[in-house]
This record gives structure tokens, C-alpha cells and sequence, in this order.
């Protein structure tokens, strides 16, 4: 692998070979996600216990200060809304020019494996690794958003994500679903979950996200069932010590509630 890209790899996923990625970038085709409205102000408690960010340019320049950051996935697939016609419909939105110019070290951009816009968004992805490894910028591709999520089973899971990995990405975001080793097992190159919708109780993600790490993946993804809780601090560190340091959902539980008791105190 050439330097620039081992280097950029090693500044998003740390030494012992996992990570802890903050996506944000929610706002691209939903507009202001609740507890995402003012996304500087969201993200400042919790970005000390991130490794990476996952932020379009648009808020990145608007909400992120260029001399407190952390590494930058940048979204660069867009050009739809929760209101058009087919969220599926994307397009890259953001050329190579500005992703260097941004210093981002990693790109993102969602696939849709099973739509009427398959084959363009895998061949925007194939394009995207062409610029991104021409620079030495892996790409990290988002597999099944929005009305795919209702796919959530591991033989839809495995399809996609391998399909990312054959077309050139350097990791792969997709969900945690029952039989999760059947995605990892199937994908050559590393796997990371996303949170989805808030789930009704924050233990419920700590069990996923063990089950999940056990079973291979190298982290998450993971943004609304950290920053929309109550206590997003205590949801963070509690999902980076089983992330890090391999926690168990219990031993997360007890952080979280001691972190929480701590600021509810305070
Ligand atoms: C949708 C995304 C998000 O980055 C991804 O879904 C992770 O966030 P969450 O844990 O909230 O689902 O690609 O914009």
C-alpha cells in the first residue's frame, strides 16, 4: 500500500485496530436532525472520544474549527432529500479538488444495492476509488440507507458490502443485523456499523455493538443513538470502551450510568 494511504488509514482506525467513527453528515438529505440542528454544538462534548468524523463539506467549514479537529471522513454523495422522488438517486457532490483541499482523509458514499439506481451509484463508487487511490484517499462506502434499512438481514448485508469491497473500498459501513459474521466473513476489507434510528434503550446498542465486535467488525459508525440521547458523553464512552477496550454490554451500562449520575450531579 502506498504511504499516503497507509498513513491516512492509520489516522482513522488507531493502533490496536479498531475505531470509533462520528457520523454527522445526517443533515444532507434530512435537513436539521433533531439534536443535530446546530451540529458544532452537538459535536463539541463528544469529540474527544471520537477517532473520526463522518461531516459534508457544508458543515464542516460552517461547524468545525480547522485547529480542533479530528480526522475527516467527508460525504461526498448527495443531490437527494427525505421529500424527492428516490432517495437512491445520488450523485457525487463533491469533487477531488475540495477533498484534498479540505485535508480530508477519507470519502464516503452510500451505495444502493436492490434499487432502480444500483448500477449508478456502484459505478459512482467505482469512480470514486479511482480519484480517491489515484491521491492515496481510501474511500469508505455506506452501504443500504434510508428505505434499504428495511433489507436489515445478514444475506442483504453480505451482498452489499461485498459488492463495496469488490468495487474498490478500503471499509465498509454497514448495520448490524442477526448472523452479522456472515457479512464480516464475506467482506475482505474492514467492516464498521452504523447506529440507525434511536433504539428504545441505549443497552439495547451496547449488546449490538459487542455482538457486532466479537464477530469481527473494527467499530462504528454510529451517530443518533450517541448524540440524540440524553447523555450523548456517557453513550460515547460507554461505546468506545467496548470499541477500545472490549467491554462488554455491562460493563458499558455501568459507564454510561456512571458518567450520567456524574453530569445529572453536576
Ligand atoms: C446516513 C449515514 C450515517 O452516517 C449512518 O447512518 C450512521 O449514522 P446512524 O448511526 O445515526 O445511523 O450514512 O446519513
Amino acid at each position: 500500500m502506498e504511504w499516503g494511504m497507509a498513513n491516512r488509514l492509520a489516522q482513522l482506525i488507531p493502533s490496536d485496530g479498531r475505531c470509533l467513527f462520528m457520523p454527522i453528515d445526517h443533515g444532507y438529505f434530512q435537513g436539521p436532525t433533531r439534536k443535530l440542528e446546530k451540529p458544532g454544538r452537538t459535536l463539541e462534548p463528544i469529540l474527544p472520544y471520537a477517532d473520526a468524523v463522518f461531516v459534508t463539506r457544508g458543515v464542516l467549514r460552517s461547524s468545525i474549527a480547522p485547529d480542533n479537529a479530528k480526522p475527516i471522513i467527508l460525504r461526498v454523495s448527495g443531490g437527494t432529500s427525505m421529500v424527492g422522488a428516490d432517495l437512491a438517486n445520488e450523485g457525487i457532490t463533491t469533487d477531488i479538488d475540495e477533498v484534498i483541499r479540505l485535508n480530508a482523509s477519507a470519502m464516503g458514499l452510500s451505495i444502493f444495492v436492490g434499487t432502480d439506481y444500483e448500477k449508478d451509484s456502484l459505478l459512482n463508487l467505482s469512480k470514486l476509488v479511482d480519484e480517491g487511490e489515484k491521491y492515496g484517499i481510501p474511500v469508505m462506502a455506506v452501504t443500504a440507507v434510508g428505505k434499504e434499512l428495511e433489507k436489515r438481514d445478514a444475506r442483504y448485508l453480505a451482498l452489499c458490502s461485498r459488492i463495496a469491497a469488490e468495487l474498490g473500498a478500503r471499509i465498509v459501513k454497514t448495520y448490524w443485523c442477526e448472523g452479522f459474521e456472515k457479512v464480516v466473513n464475506g467482506c475482505p476489507v474492514p467492516v464498521v456499523m452504523a447506529g440507525g434510528p434511536r433504539t428504545e434503550t441505549i443497552f439495547e446498542v451496547f449488546k449490538f455493538v459487542h455482538d457486532g465486535i466479537q464477530k469481527g467488525a473494527i467499530g462504528v459508525n454510529l451517530g443518533r443513538n450517541i448524540w440524540q440521547d440524553d447523555y450523548p458523553v456517557a453513550a460515547i464512552r460507554a461505546i468506545r470502551a467496548i470499541v477500545h477496550d472490549n467491554a462488554t454490554p455491562e460493563q458499558a451500562q455501568e459507564i454510561y450510568d456512571t458518567v450520567k449520575n456524574e453530569q445529572a450531579a453536576g
